[in-house]
């Protein structure tokens, strides 16, 4: 089998040096990025009087347990250690790759801080998983200065603290291993040797888990993103870098084939035993059925043009980038959702038509995200979102579980920021409802996430 180039051997705990002090580094003053500098290791951050206290500190401007939750709650800490269990033996095994999983660059570059063994100072260990600096940016020239605690956060990004704060950087640094990039990719052939899909948002992935606290403080030293921001801000950048990976990565073909994970999983993978009540009209299915679903092929405004049987590129990362469109003016969501069919259409037609189908979408939503980086979320821009919600679940965009799932995040993060204004329109009933819709994907049905979305809106 093979899984090409992404097997080259890995060493594991190397003994690294550390690398030049800071002030005579030649990277100071570059754009921070979590490869730059030496990475120490979470032993690094965890002492006692730093990011591992036991409890919140009182007068601290951060709350330094960040490591004690990280270690005790954050599924990163065990990054790695679940490439030791049974499931990724088996996933390894499946795909026929040559040494254990632990020791596979394909399964560490997401699984752990998987920086060049150049960059790994004498603390690092591979063991850590996705430790702080896979996120905070390697510590070589920051440590000592933050530290001393008499830097500015201007500083500490010089010195190269990654800006997890602003939504941008923060979306480009998830989307590497949330949704992928050049270098590090779920395939199919990794989700058919028993990976689970992978799906991302940035706002509720932000939300839990959460290791640092908002205060007044912390509204000083950096700008905070309200979670409609972070929302917009990531559905752009993920459906971005989803589309550069189709066109430009080395994965968008697989001989014969093209990579089926760029395509709607259930346009592939529901049960195909028909019932004899196909329309569901004398047997409804009681809410809250766990059964398999059967799903049904129905029409959706968004896919009509290629009719049913065929495989649909999967745009469950697109809908709601024309809905951030309407928000602008209905012309430029309509322009996307144009662009998204036409899409369609040219995925039925041949590579070159599909490519620059995709390449005009990024065009958009190139200045979609131009228009949307200063935008401040007011309540009539929530409620605008959520009634276009409503109505564009009237046209089928939700049809399949993944973009159903965006859906219910997307509102989560709209009602979030509704909630800061004082709004609560959005009950914790209708967010159930939600939840309750999606909760498990082989009893997804669209026709029961309609009827959930529908009582949104009633505030
Ligand atoms: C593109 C990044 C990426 C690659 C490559 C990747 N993974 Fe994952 N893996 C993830 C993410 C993200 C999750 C969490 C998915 C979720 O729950 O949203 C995950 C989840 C898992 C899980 C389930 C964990 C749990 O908590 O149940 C296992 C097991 C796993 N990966 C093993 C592997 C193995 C083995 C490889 C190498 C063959 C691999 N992964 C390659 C990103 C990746
Ligand atoms: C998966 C990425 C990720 C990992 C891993 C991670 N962090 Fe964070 N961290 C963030 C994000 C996102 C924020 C919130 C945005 C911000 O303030 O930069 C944050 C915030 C913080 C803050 C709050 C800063 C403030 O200004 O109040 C501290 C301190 C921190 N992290 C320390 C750590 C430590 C220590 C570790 C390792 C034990 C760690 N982080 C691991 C992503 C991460
Ligand atoms: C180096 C790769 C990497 C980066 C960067 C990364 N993650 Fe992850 N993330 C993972 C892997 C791998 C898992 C699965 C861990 C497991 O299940 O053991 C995961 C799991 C998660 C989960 C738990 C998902 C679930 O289904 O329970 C959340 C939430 C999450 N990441 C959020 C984020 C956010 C937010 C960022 C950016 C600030 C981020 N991650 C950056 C690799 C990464
Ligand atoms: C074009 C059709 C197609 C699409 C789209 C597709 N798959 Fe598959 N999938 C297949 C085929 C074919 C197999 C192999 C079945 C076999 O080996 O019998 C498979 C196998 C799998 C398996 C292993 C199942 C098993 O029983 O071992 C998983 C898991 C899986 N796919 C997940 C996904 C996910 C997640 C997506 C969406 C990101 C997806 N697939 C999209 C056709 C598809």
């Amino acid at each position: 089998m093979a899984l090409s180039n992404d097997d080259t051997p890995v060493a594991i705990n190397p003994a690294a040096t550390e690398a030049p002090a800071a002030s005579d580094s030649s990277t100071m003053g570059k754009a921070a990025s979590p490869q730059d500098d030496l990475h120490l290791g979470v032993a690094s951050c965890a002492g006692s009087n730093c990011h591992g206290a036991a409890r919140p500190y009182q007068n601290s401007s951060v709350v330094q347990n960040e490591y004690t939750i990280w270690n005790r709650e954050d599924p990163h800490a065990k990054a790695y250690a679940i490439l030791l269990n049974d499931r990724s033996k088996r996933i390894a095994r499946n795909l026929g790759l040559p040494k254990p999983p632990e020791a596979s660059k394909i399964c560490l570059d997401c699984h752990t801080d998987n920086v060049p063994v150049s960059l790994r100072g004498k603390r690092f260990d591979i063991n850590d998983g996705v430790g702080c600096e896979a996120c905070h940016g390697g510590g070589n020239r920051y440590l000592g200065p933050h530290v001393s605690g008499e830097v500015t956060h201007q500083q500490n990004l010089d010195f190269g603290l990654y800006p997890t704060e602003k939504p941008l950087e923060r979306a480009q640094l998830c989307i590497k291993c949330h949704v992928g990039d050049q270098d590090r990719f779920a395939i199919h052939k990794i989700m058919g040797a028993g990976h689970p899909r992978i799906s991302f948002e940035l706002d509720t992935f932000t939300e839990v888990h959460k290791h640092y606290v908002i205060d007044a403080d912390y509204q000083k030293r950096k700008v905070v993103s309200s979670h409609a921001n972070t929302w917009a801000i990531g559905q752009i950048e993920a459906a971005r870098r989803f589309i550069d990976l189709y066109n430009n990565g080395k994965h968008s073909h697989r001989g014969l084939m093209p990579e089926l994970s760029f395509y709607d999983c259930e346009a592939c993978h529901h049960q195909t035993d028909v019932p004899s009540d196909p329309m569901r009209e004398t047997r409804p299915l009681p809410p809250g059925d766990s059964a398999p679903a059967k799903l049904l092929w129905e029409p959706r405004a968004l896919s009509l043009s290629i009719g049913p049987g065929v495989v649909r590129f999967n745009d469950s990362g697109f809908v709601m980038t024309a809905i951030l469109g309407d928000l602008l003016d209905h012309e430029h969501g309509e322009q996307i959702r144009s662009a998204i069919i036409a899409m369609h259409k040219a995925s039925q037609s041949d590579p070159q038509s599909l490519h620059q189908a995709l390449k005009n979408i990024d065009h958009l939503l190139e200045s979609l995200q131009r228009e949307l980086t200063q935008h401040t979320y007011t309540v009539a821009d929530c409620r605008e979102l959520l009634s276009d919600i409503i109505s564009r679940s009237r046209q089928n965009d939700f049809y399949s579980y993944a973009a159903a799932e965006q859906a219910v995040m997307a509102v989560e993060a709209i009602r979030a920021t509704l909630k800061q204004q004082g709004d609560s329109s959005v009950t914790d009933h209708s967010m159930d409802a939600l939840r309750k819709a999606t909760q498990n994907p082989d009893a997804f049905h669209p026709s029961l996430f309609r009827s959930a979305i529908g009582t949104l809106g009633s505030p």
